[in-house]
């Protein structure tokens, strides 16, 4: 085991997954970009200094990063599996998805019983574990019902290949009628919900999927808190860095209006009277909402990690939720009940 308790980050908080007894760290650490936009070794690295940090839980997914050049699929698993071998496996929370395209043909993807029970043995080789302990839908799948899912995500549960369950990019309404299959009909129920969330995208998850996990005790861990990178300011009115990962791509040229640069501005001038950076205060931000688990941040570096590890245990004032709030014209009248 290679942990240092002296770099612990002091403020790493652990919370409740939901409304299960599992405890995870307010920092999730996110592995899209391995042998994506970071080399093993960089993933290497990163994965070292998180764990360092206090970070005992890490998201994946079968799929990562298969769309890169080269890249077949599967790499992210494998790299986090040759990571756990030095690493109490009792200690590690992992959290993969299912879902993407893993082999051709009609089956090699989805969330059929036959994809499903396929591809999390796949999943297991590669983590190098004999459990997962989160397994998460990776999108919603209109070919399959909602019931055939989770009766095969409740049989792996009960084979003890799988802890809990979770779900990504689901909207509120299908979120909220997986529960009900899985309540009537006595089947395991999603205990997270893995949506795109932070400044910028505020309208997938408020008012409705908010109120939902809060209602129902739905552990809340959003992917792309910085906005892929906008949010640490990089991305200035005169400027894109030609290195990241937003250059040239089409989102992130949404990005760039004069509404997100003025956002920009004022966390950095928030920031500045407590020392804090840009994507320290947008992490900080998340971290203060009341319906959040935790962040998913993601790294290429080590330097990059530190600056998010940063974000921990940080929470902003009503007054600057309120002003964030007026930036971005969101209330949050919906949960002051
Ligand atoms: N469920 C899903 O559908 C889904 C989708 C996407 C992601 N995810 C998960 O969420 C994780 C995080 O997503 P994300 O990578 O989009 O998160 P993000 O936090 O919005 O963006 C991370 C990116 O921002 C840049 N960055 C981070 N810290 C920086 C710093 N200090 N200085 C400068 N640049 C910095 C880096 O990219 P550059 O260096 O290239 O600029 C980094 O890869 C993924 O790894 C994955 O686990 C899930």
């Amino acid at each position: 085991m290679r942990t240092s308790p002296t770099r612990k980050v002091s403020h790493m908080e652990y919370r409740k997954l939901g409304r299960t007894g599992l405890k995870v760290s307010e920092l999730c650490l996110g592995t899209m970009t391995f042998r994506w936009t970071s080399t093993e070794k960089q993933g290497f690295q990163v994965l070292d200094r998180a764990w360092d940090a206090g970070i005992n839980f890490i998201d994946t997914a079968d799929v990562y990063s298969r769309w890169a050049p080269g890249n077949s699929g599967g790499v992210a698993e494998e790299i986090i599996g040759r990571w756990m071998r030095s690493k109490p496996r009792n200690q590690v929370v992992i959290a993969t998805k299912v879902r993407g395209r893993m082999w051709s043909g009609p089956n090699g993807e989805g969330l059929s019983r036959q994809h499903i029970m396929s591809a999390v043995e796949g999943s297991l080789r590669r983590l190098n574990t004999d459990y997962i302990d989160l397994y998460q839908t990776h999108h919603p799948d209109w070919d399959t019902p909602l019931d055939e899912t989770l009766r095969a995500l409740d049989d792996l549960v009960t084979a003890g290949k799988v802890r809990y369950i979770g779900a990504s990019n689901y909207r509120a309404w299908l979120l909220m009628k997986s529960l009900w299959i899985s309540d009537k009909s006595g089947l395991v129920r999603f205990d997270s919900i893995q949506p795109h969330y932070n400044l910028l995208n505020r309208a997938e998850v408020e008012p409705d999927l908010a109120a939902l996990c809060l209602d129902q005790g739905i552990g809340m861990i959003p992917y792309s808190p910085l906005a892929g990178g906008f949010l640490t300011g990089k991305y200035t009115r005169e400027h894109v860095p030609a290195d990241a990962r937003g250059a040239g791509n089409d989102r992130m040229a949404r990005y760039m209006t004069e509404q997100n640069f003025a956002l920009i501005d004022a966390l950095a001038e928030m920031g500045q009277a407590q020392g804090k950076t840009i994507t320290q205060m947008a992490l900080g931000w998340m971290l203060t909402l009341p319906f959040i688990t935790a962040p998913i941040i993601g790294a290429n570096t080590v330097e990059q990690l530190e600056e998010s590890l940063g974000a921990a245990g940080l929470r902003l004032s009503e007054e600057e939720m309120q002003r964030l709030d007026d930036l971005t014209g969101t209330d949050r009248n919906w949960f002051r009940r």
